[in-house]
């Protein structure tokens, strides 16, 4: 077991690339499963969350290389078989192979997933939409059995606009037959990069990225090619960084559209920041000013960078609050982050913040994976030493984190426990 180990304060100068997104590239591996033949994807992140799913693909029998951060997927001999509770629990986005084995075979079965401890993660939406499709769910314990005998194509409003069982229920459509229509669809990002994916597979699905999804059942798909798009929850933690401890912070590879959101908030707190075409240039601002964050479906404010962003409200001058409105236990990190001098009262789902605050180094524990990356942030401009533990939430999700860090000036590294 490893801990993060961070000496506060230094400033941070250079350039940070960002990498590929990891809640596209969870959807684009079990994707691959879909087509017959190899598919390559390319600028896949080396994060844990990675490994968790090329195990699952292994132990379908489909054979994976890997060169850096491309990797091709073989499923030629693919082999439909229970996937075990072991391999299930590792990560959230084990889900996305029961739409894609019903889809492709008519039956699944599967443990329910795992993931970050952020909530009750219910997967009703997503069984919901198979069930209209005309797939039969029985589930014992914990265990869930999917059968069809056909799936037809038809309109399924989502009683919420999740992200994952927009993904699962396109996977599901793409071989049934007609026509599907989804209403209330998620529109984050991420899901454009899914439908482009299956589209050059040979599918016939519009309307990604809108609240409207048309999917016309094809009978077969084909192996491709696809890039996985930036990550722009990575881009928007570091930016974050900038903002903090920047001396011309340069932060790369991003696609500043998909952060308009947080950049919104920059612009109100008075963040010290250039935009260059897919990079942005951050610098340390003394007199940022206080605001209110509410986490939102896209294009509103990403949940996932809420934890992130309590940080820098700890050095806005004034009362600021950040209300979580998608998860209902995103808040693991208060504590550590009261731990260290800020001055957070919790009501329900929003934390009053008021700053600034000087934050001083200790020991806390990263609870969750946004949770860990808010920690880090905190402990890059405490005094003195902090010691981060239970890292592996972090590792699930952040690509090379500590080298990113340490290689634009942050005393930043891991030690054996
Ligand atoms: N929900 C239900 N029933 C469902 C599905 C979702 O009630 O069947 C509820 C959830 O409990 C939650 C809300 O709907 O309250 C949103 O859930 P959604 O399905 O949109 O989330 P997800 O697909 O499970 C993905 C990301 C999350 C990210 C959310 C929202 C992956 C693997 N995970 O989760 O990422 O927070 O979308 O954008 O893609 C993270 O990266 O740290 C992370 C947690």
């Amino acid at each position: 077991m490893e801990k993060i180990v961070i000496e506060g304060g230094f400033p941070l100068s250079g350039t940070i690339s960002i990498g590929g997104a990891k809640n596209s590239a969870v959807a684009l591996i079990p994707a691959a499963l879909l087509a017959d033949g190899v598919s390559t994807i390319k600028n896949v992140p080396n994060i844990t969350d990675r490994d968790a799913l090329f195990d699952i693909v292994k132990l379908l029998n489909c054979d994976i290389k890997q060169d850096g951060n491309v990797i091709n997927i073989d499923t030629t001999n693919l082999k439909n078989v229970l996937i075990n509770q072991e391999l299930s629990v590792k990560l959230r986005a084990s889900y996305y192979f029961m739409g894609v084995l019903l889809s492709k075979y008519k039956h699944v079965e599967i443990y329910f997933p795992g993931g970050c401890n952020i909530g009750t993660r219910p997967i009703d939406i997503h069984l919901k939409g198979f069930k209209a499709l005309g797939a039969k769910v029985t589930k014992r314990k914990h265990k869930y059995t999917i059968d069809a005998s056909n799936l037809v194509g038809t309109e399924i409003k989502l009683d919420f606009a999740s992200v994952g069982a927009t993904i699962n229920i396109m996977f599901a459509a793409v071989y049934a037959t007609g026509r599907t229509i989804i209403k209330n669809a998620a529109k984050e990002v991420e899901i454009i990069n899914i439908m482009d994916f299956l589209n050059k597979m040979g599918a016939k699905i519009e309307g990604a990225g809108t609240d409207t999804i048309i999917i016309d059942g094809v009978t077969k798909l084909h192996g491709t090619e696809i890039e996985v798009i930036p990550d722009r929850i990575e881009a928007g933690t570091y930016m974050l960084a900038g903002a903090l401890l920047g001396n011309n912070l340069k932060v790369t590879g991003i696609i500043p559209e998909h952060n308009k959101a947080l950049l919104n908030k920059f612009d109100e707190m008075g963040v010290n920041y250039k935009l260059e075409g897919n990079s942005i240039i951050l610098n340390k601002c003394e007199n940022l000013v206080a605001t209110d964050v509410t986490t939102e479906v896209y294009p509103g404010f990403p949940t996932d960078l809420g934890q992130p962003m309590s940080v820098l409200l700890t050095q806005a001058n004034g009362t600021s609050s950040m209300t979580e409105t998608i998860w209902e236990n995103r808040k693991g990190h208060y504590p550590y982050l009261q731990k260290m001098g800020a001055n957070i009262n919790l009501e329900n789902q929003t934390a009053i913040i008021k700053g600034k605050t000087i934050l001083k180094g200790t020991e806390i524990n990263a609870t969750d994976l946004r949770g860990g990356a808010a920690l880090i942030l905190a402990a890059l401009i405490a005094t003195g030493k902090t010691t981060i533990y239970e890292i592996d939430y972090i590792l699930r999700g952040y690509e090379n984190i500590i080298n990113k860090l340490s290689d634009v000036g942050a005393k930043i590294h891991l030690e054996q426990i």
